[in-house]
């Protein structure tokens, strides 16, 4: 029988436990699963491709079917490149469809032999997205249910190190406009 290889495109940033349900289930119906992150230039990421190719990695451990890689171009490319001949996408609900459809059919417009293969994630994951972890983490609020713990935990060590960056802004701006008031000539008092 041919070995039926299929690749999962993405941003994971970060991967979330969405992403990782949908690796699980993909893992079972492929014989080899390639977790392909994005290099796009254009997007300002939270993390960098290499910390997220690494937190995919040890995600990824237990998995012998699976592995991971990064690809920038076009997904037909890539999917030709690794000879997979599938595409697997997550969708969580309808508002994912109208997206993913059109993707889908542009990918078999340029590439005939390419199918998308759609699987849905345990309905408790059904609101999850890298987005909004990104929008929650950097508010304070609880990611630990979202996200697997090494993330969480790469996670908060991203926000400290904002944090304390602004902390420095914060600090120099102040100490900034203290230096001005004292060079400041003042004015006199008629
Ligand atoms: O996790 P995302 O951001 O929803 O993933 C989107 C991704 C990477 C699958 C999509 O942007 C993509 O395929 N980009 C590669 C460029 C490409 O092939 N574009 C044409 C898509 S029809």
């Amino acid at each position: 029988m041919t070995k039926v290889t299929a690749i999962y495109p993405g941003s994971f940033d970060p991967p979330t436990n969405g992403h990782l349900d949908l690796i699980q289930r993909g893992s079972k119906i492929f014989d080899e699963l390639i977790v392909a992150v994005l290099r796009n230039l254009e997007k300002d990421p939270l993390f960098s491709v290499s910390e997220r190719v690494a937190m995919l990695e040890i995600l990824i451990e237990d998995y012998r079917n699976v592995r991971v890689d990064t690809f920038d171009g076009l997904t037909v490319d890539y999917a030709a490149k690794v000879e997979a001949t599938c595409v697997l996408r997550g969708i969580r609900a309808i508002s994912d469809y109208e997206y993913e459809l059109q993707m889908a059919l542009m990918n078999r417009k340029l590439q005939p032999g390419l199918e998308t293969v759609f699987m849905m994630p345990a309905e408790k994951y059904s609101y999850l997205s890298s987005r909004l972890v990104r929008e929650i983490a950097q508010l304070g609020g609880a990611i630990d249910c979202l996200v697997p713990s090494l993330v969480a935990q790469k996670l908060r060590e991203k926000m400290d190190i904002a944090h304390k960056f602004a902390d420095a802004e914060t600090i120099r701006a102040e100490a900034e406009r203290a230096i001005e008031r004292k060079t400041k000539p003042r004015k006199r008092k008629s």
